[in-house]
């Protein structure tokens, strides 16, 4: 597994930046764990529907607060209470903020029983997690996703693609790679290809035909860019407006979860069963479109040195950007000042050949 490390990013394991970390609707009163950071994390929704997420492991003695079936704390539905969450081994009851609130066998609660409890925003059918290697609060917006909430939009449903042996330095330099668009996804009549630099903002713009998602004829422009490290959003052209969703998440240093999402406007308000329809069969396309790329990374090596050509696309620019969430962030600034503004790979447009 190439870690970050072997990369160079920077002092962090991890960047800093908004994660997915679960569909909203994989945390219930029933509490589950999820693995990502390299450690095991337990999610949980209180009873008034708020959404939490805490360390797996119990400061009294250890025991999982997730793993557990047999316990009758779990079996007997007392794992949830209000806000709080009860361990299955001795009991013990940790409010949202991590303090204990309730020892059943005590009446004292020593301060130093406390459970590390992580900050996460449900938004639009998803749970984000800030990871801040710090432990600052957050220098980067999480992007409202407003059509979730516009009822002439068919809501997306989330595509597990699974974890891969891949770092997410090798997802991060797609932005660059114009010139895998022809063989991996079939694009067509390249029109133009342009990257731009903003902060903590990163931009792709392309024009082409693309046998997967539009048939071979039609023209399909997209804005593709990514907020932080790990969230990247594209708004398509096409029949209906539409809006992509690429989440990618680290599991361990050197392995990643990759999920994918589409919304698209839909011809009626509310929608019909066949714009619902429409809008599924549409996000399929943009599924086995990301599918196309997740086959390549999680079969390729690593790549520390791209060999780079003038025609390709500017990935060392890609790399300089992405190290700014690997570094602390008095340092952003540096990274962000390297590759500010904009590279065009190409663009054939007649109305920019003069230029
Ligand atoms: S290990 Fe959790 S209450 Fe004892
Ligand atoms: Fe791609």
């Amino acid at each position: 597994m190439a870690r970050t490390a072997d990369y160079g990013l920077g002092e962090f394991t991890y960047p800093r930046g908004w994660f997915m970390v679960a569909e909203a609707a994989e945390v219930t009163t029933r509490p589950s764990t999820v693995h990502y950071f390299g450690q095991d994390f337990v999610l949980y929704r209180g009873e008034s529907g708020t959404a939490h997420m805490v360390d797996a492991y119990c400061p009294h003695m250890g025991a999982h607060l997730a793993k557990n079936v047999t316990s009758y704390i779990v079996k007997d539905g007392e794992q949830v209470q209000g806000e709080s969450i009860r361990c299955p081994f001795h009991g013990w009851r940790f409010g949202p903020d991590g303090a204990c609130d309730h020892i059943p066998y005590s009446d004292f609660v020593p301060k130093a029983a406390r459970l590390q409890t992580y900050p996460i925003v449900e938004r639009a059918g998803i749970i984000w997690y800030w990871h801040d290697p710090e432990g600052l609060e957050p220098d980067i917006d999480l992007p409202p996703f407003a059509e979730w909430d516009d009822p002439s939009w068919v809501r997306w449903k989330v595509d597990h693609l699974g974890v891969i042996d891949c770092h997410p330095q090798e997802i991060i330099d797609n932005m660059a790679d114009a010139p895998h668009m022809v063989p991996v996804h079939g694009s067509t009549d390249c029109a133009y290809f342009t990257n731009a630099f903003e902060g903590t903002i990163l931009w792709q713009k392309f024009g082409a035909g693309h046998r997967t998602l539009v048939g071979s004829e039609a023209m399909l422009e997209t804005d593709t860019w990514y907020t932080g490290p790990a969230i990247l959003q594209s708004r398509l052209t096409g029949a209906y407006p539409s809006l992509m969703l690429i989440c990618h998440t680290p599991v361990e240093d050197g392995r990643v979860m990759v999920w994918h999402a589409l919304m698209s406007q839909a011809a009626n308000t509310p929608p019909s069963a066949q714009d619902i329809a429409t809008a599924e069969a549409y996000a399929e396309t943009g599924r086995l479109a990301l599918a196309q790329d997740f086959e390549i990374w999680g079969n390729k090596r690593a790549c520390f040195n791209p060999l780079q050509i003038p025609a390709d696309g500017p990935v060392h620019k890609v790399r300089i950007w992405y190290r700014q969430f690997y570094n602390p962030r008095a340092r952003a600034g540096e990274f962000q000042r390297r590759v500010e503004g904009s590279v065009t790979t190409f663009d054939t447009r007649p109305e920019h050949a003069a230029a």
